[in-house]
Order: structure tokens, then C-alpha cells, then sequence
């Protein structure tokens, strides 16, 4: 018999972008669309065009770029979001509208201060407003999970009645059991009078670690359509992860009765980009797509393995896109070559002059590297990327770093002030990094908050590029910073000043479900 279709709905670059310092700007988001593309994602949620002018350009600049998603904004239920919303998916070869209002007790007493009979009320003239600009509109009652049931029944009725065409059940703080989220679903489709009319989505928030599960026993319960992150990014503890979701629903073909049309070869390059982009590092032990996720490290695994895979493994690394790492270009690949490899990956420069200084980045690090892998290249277009942030105001020009045993490590910079004069500073440390972060500061005057500082290596070998991740906050605002280099000390200067730049960029959205 033939299965029926699972609906995969990305929501990395919105829900995703709501974790702290995940904001992305307009080239990271249609980087990160076009991989999704790639990957076959079915709709992409771009973003929540209300939230500020750059996430509207974001929005509409991937429902430009992308012709095989759907392409989704997020918009409160009032009309001045789904104006902006529509204004900016309108564009899109297939476009969607998502529209929502909250609707446990809590939210509706406490945040809307709105009584059950309005929120239905505004909810019904919500799905008007998006008709306007659109067939394709999906409603959610946030924070179902905590909903009446009654009252979910009585709202979803309406809003189908009114021309929603998805409905999506968001357990927004993680609270369900699977068991029990998987009964909301069934009781939900087998209650309303016209469910048959929509596509049942669900949205899981992984709080208490039951994301995946919850989504899980959803689709077993009817659900059509999945959201979920790259990674499990997304709003606290996250989202349902999109590899976890996809690959648990290939792998027990036995159980599920639907299937998705994910190419699931784009699942490690899809994680490794959106790692790099917002500078939340993959656990090492993390499903599917973690370092280990299919590394044997016991005798007795290896043993078996070696003799026969399906001993100790239930899916294959090439499965999901490990093991492609291919070895790129070497130190005498000229511009063109470079250029294709590129375009390959599916990365297209804005201008002859960004690919110029890419090119020349490449030189660069085949001067220091030997082997360079689409890892490299990846990395090195994000250093790029960072380059053209908006409001970009410093730039690192050099940096001399010393330590010696029983020595006072120091650092020593120059960093540019775009549009000014050049400043040279140092301070010593505890180490270098430390010394150079404090070197920085004495000119930046930031005052911001070291939250974070992690090192990853991108690829193997002692020669490999340190990818740094800085994250600061300062007034309640929290950022992520990367940088990479061979030298970690400068990979980790970059990302103090991609972080401070960003920390005094526009790049700064307002939460959809703040207000
Ligand atoms: O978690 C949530 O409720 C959401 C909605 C906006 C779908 O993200
Ligand atoms: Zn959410």
C-alpha cells in the first residue's frame, strides 16, 4: 500500500532564530534556505516579517530565491503582522501564511487579557485578513498543550470554517507526554466536525526532552505535517529535531504508515551550516548528526560492525551525509574552479568583488592548510558573510599573541574602525585568548558579557581551522560571535569582534510570542 506523505516544515530560521543570539541575517537565511531546498524540506517558515525591516527583506528575499518549498511567515493575529507577513511571502512561487493566538487559560488571562469568545473572534478575522494574500493558511492555538479541550475544539472549528488550511498544535512549553500529546491529536481530529478539511500539524517544544516523541506519537495519531529544526534549535530548549523526526520515521518503515520526502544525504551538511551560522555547537553524542552518532568505540562494536554493520548500526552514515566530505581544492585551484565548487555547494556570491575576496581568503588558508574541504569553503564564505554584517564597525587588521612558560601571556592588535582611524592595543591575560579579548575590550568599550567561548575544529588534523564561538550580552541583548582561522587566537579575536559588531548592528527581532 502505498504511504502517505509527510509534510517536513523547517522552522530553524524562525523558531530556530529565536534562540539567544540566533538572530541570522538576509545571506545567512538564503544559505540556509537553499540547503533546505536541497534537502527537500516542503515548507520552509522563513521568518516573522513583523519582527523588524530586516527579517521583512529576509522573508521576501527567500520567497524570491526558493521556487521548490513553500515558503511560510509567521504573523500574529492581528492585521498589521498578516499585512506585513503577506506583503513579504506574497512573492513566493508557493506561498504561506501562519497565523496564531494563544489559548490555555494562562496565556489568554495573564498575556492577552482577552476573554475565550474573543480570541476566537480574533482568530476568525485573523484567517480573513490572511485570505487576502493567500489560500494556504495555517492557524495555531499557541500553547495547546495546556489548552481546554472543549475550547480547542470550538476555536478549530471556526478557523476551518473560515478557511484554514493547516492546523498546527503547538505544545509550546514542552509540558505533554507523548502518550498523552498523541491522544490530543486523535481526540482533536475525531471530535472536530470538519477536520477532515485540513492538514493536522504539530509544533513540540523539547523542554522536557520529549520533542521528538511527542511529534512521534502525533503522526501515529494522524498528524500530516511535522515542524521542526535543524538541530533542535529554536526557543529554549528547542524544537523537535528535523533529522531525529525524519530518520525515526524512515528507519521503522514497520510502524509509521507515512513517509517523508526528505533527501536525507543533506542532513549532516544542513546541521554543519546552521552550526557555523548561529554558533550553537552539535553535541558530540547527539543523534543522527552528532560526532559520534556512528563512532564505535568498544571492541566488541568495532568487531561486529567490521563483520557486519547492521550488528551495531540501524542506519548507514552515508545515510545522512557523513563520510561526503569530500576533499575540495588544493593550493593550486584557480578562481573558476573555485567558483563551480561553490555554486556546487550551493553558494552564490553577491558580486565579482565578494568572490574576489573569497578567492583570496582561499589562497590564503591553502597557504596554511594543505587539504582544503567544503568544511574550509563553508566556514570561509560564513567569514566572508560576516564581513558584509550590517553596520559592521570594527575589522581586525593584525595581531601578535606571545606566551611562554612562566611568562605573563599578552596580546598585542590592530583593529580598524570602519569609516575611521586604525587603534592598536593590547593587554596581558591568563592566556592569549583571554589576553586578547581583554586587548580588545580596552579599545571597543563594549562592557558586554562574556556568556560563552567555545572552539570546534572543522575538520581533522592539527593543521585544521578553529571554528570560535563568542557569545556576550549586554542589556538583556545576547549574541553569538564566530570566527575561523588555523591560529585559534586570531579565529578567537574574529569572534569577539564579529560578536561585538553584531552586539551594535540592527540585527535585533522582536519575539513573536513575547507580546
Ligand atoms: O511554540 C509555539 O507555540 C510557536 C507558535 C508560534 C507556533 O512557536
Ligand atoms: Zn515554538
Amino acid at each position: 500500500m502505498a504511504k502517505e506523505h509527510l509534510i517536513i516544515f523547517d522552522t530553524t530560521m524562525r523558531d530556530g532564530e529565536q534562540s539567544p543570539g540566533a538572530a541570522m541575517s538576509k545571506e545567512e537565511k538564503l544559505r540556509i534556505a537553499r540547503q533546505l531546498e536541497r534537502m527537500h524540506v516542503d515548507v520552509i517558515e522563513a521568518g516573522f516579517p513583523a519582527s523588524s525591516d530586516g527579517d521583512f527583506e529576509s522573508v521576501q528575499a527567500v520567497a524570491r530565491a526558493i521556487k521548490d518549498s513553500t515558503i511560510c511567515g509567521l504573523a500574529r493575529a492581528n492585521e498589521k503582522d498578516i499585512q506585513r507577513c503577506g506583503e513579504a511571502i506574497r512573492v513566493a512561487q508557493s506561498p504561506r501564511l501562519h497565523t496564531f493566538i494563544a489559548t490555555s487559560p494562562i496565556h489568554m488571562e495573564k498575556k492577552l487579557r482577552m476573554e475565550p469568545t474573543q480570541v476566537i473572534d480574533q482568530a476568525v478575522r485573523a484567517i480573513r485578513w490572511a485570505s487576502a494574500y493567500t489560500n494556504n493558511i495555517e492557524f495555531s492555538p499557541e500553547d495547546a498543550g495546556r489548552s481546554d479541550i472543549d475550547f480547542l475544539c470550538r476555536i478549530i472549528e471556526q478557523v476551518i470554517k473560515a478557511g484554514a488550511t493547516t492546523i498546527n498544535i503547538p505544545d509550546t512549553v514542552g509540558y505533554t507526554l507523548p502518550e498523552q500529546f498523541g491522544s490530543l491529536i486523535r481526540t482533536l481530529r475525531e471530535r472536530i466536525p470538519n477536520a477532515d478539511k485540513v492538514v493536522w500539524s504539530v509544533h513540540c517544544h523539547n523542554d522536557l526532552g520529549l520533542a521528538v516523541a511527542n511529534s512521534l506519537a502525533a503522526v501515529v495519531n494522524g498528524a500530516r505535517q511535522v515542524e521542526c529544526t535543524i538541530n533542535g534549535l529554536g526557543e529554549r530548549a528547542g524544537n523537535a529535531s528535523l533529522e531525529e523526526v525524519v530518520m525515526a520515521i524512515r528507519t521503522r518503515q514497520d510502524i509509521f504508515m507515512c513517509d517523508t520526502q526528505i533527501d536525507a544525504t543533506q542532513i549532516v551538511p544542513a546541521s554543519k551550516l546552521v552550526s557555523g551560522i548561529t554558533g550553537y555547537p552539535v553535541q558530540p553524542n547527539k543523534a543522527v548528526v552528532g560526532a559520534n552518532a556512528f563512532a564505535h568505540e568498544s571492541g566488541i562494536h568495532q568487531d561486529g560492525v567490521l563483520k557486519h554493520r547492521e550488528t551495531y548500526e540501524i542506519m548507514s552514515a552515508e545515510s545522512v551525509g557523513w563520510l561526503n566530505n569530500r576533499l575540495s581544492l588544493g593550493k593550486l585551484s584557480g578562481r573558476s574552479a573555485f567558483k563551480s565548487r561553490l555554486l556546487e555547494l550551493g553558494i552564490e556570491l553577491p558580486s565579482e568583488e565578494s568572490l574576489n575576496a573569497a578567492f583570496k581568503r582561499f589562497k590564503d588558508l591553502a597557504d596554511k592548510k594543505r587539504e582544503i574541504f567544503d568544511e574550509d569553503l563553508q566556514a570561509l564564505i560564513s567569514e566572508e558573510e560576516i564581513d558584509l554584517v550590517e553596520n559592521e564597525r570594527w575589522r581586525l587588521v593584525s595581531l601578535t599573541a606571545h606566551s611562554e612558560t612562566g611568562e605573563l601571556p599578552y596580546a598585542k592588535l590592530v583593529v580598524a574602525e570602519i569609516g575611521g582611524q586604525e587603534h592598536v592595543c593590547q593587554s596581558d591575560g591568563s592566556g592569549p585568548v583571554d589576553a586578547t579579548f581583554k586587548a580588545l575590550e580596552s579599545v571597543c568599550h563594549s562592557e558586554a558579557t562574556l556568556l560563552l567561548y567555545s572552539v570546534n575544529n572543522i575538520t581533522s588534523g592539527t593543521d585544521a581551522q578553529g571554528e570560535v564561538t563568542v557569545r556576550l550580552s549586554k542589556a538583556g541583548r545576547i549574541v553569538n560571535g564566530q570566527g575561523a582561522d588555523t591560529d585559534i587566537v586570531v579565529a578567537s579575536a574574529k569572534a569577539y569582534i564579529n560578536a561585538l559588531n553584531k552586539l551594535f548592528s540592527k540585527l535585533q527581532r522582536l519575539n513573536p510570542q513575547g507580546s
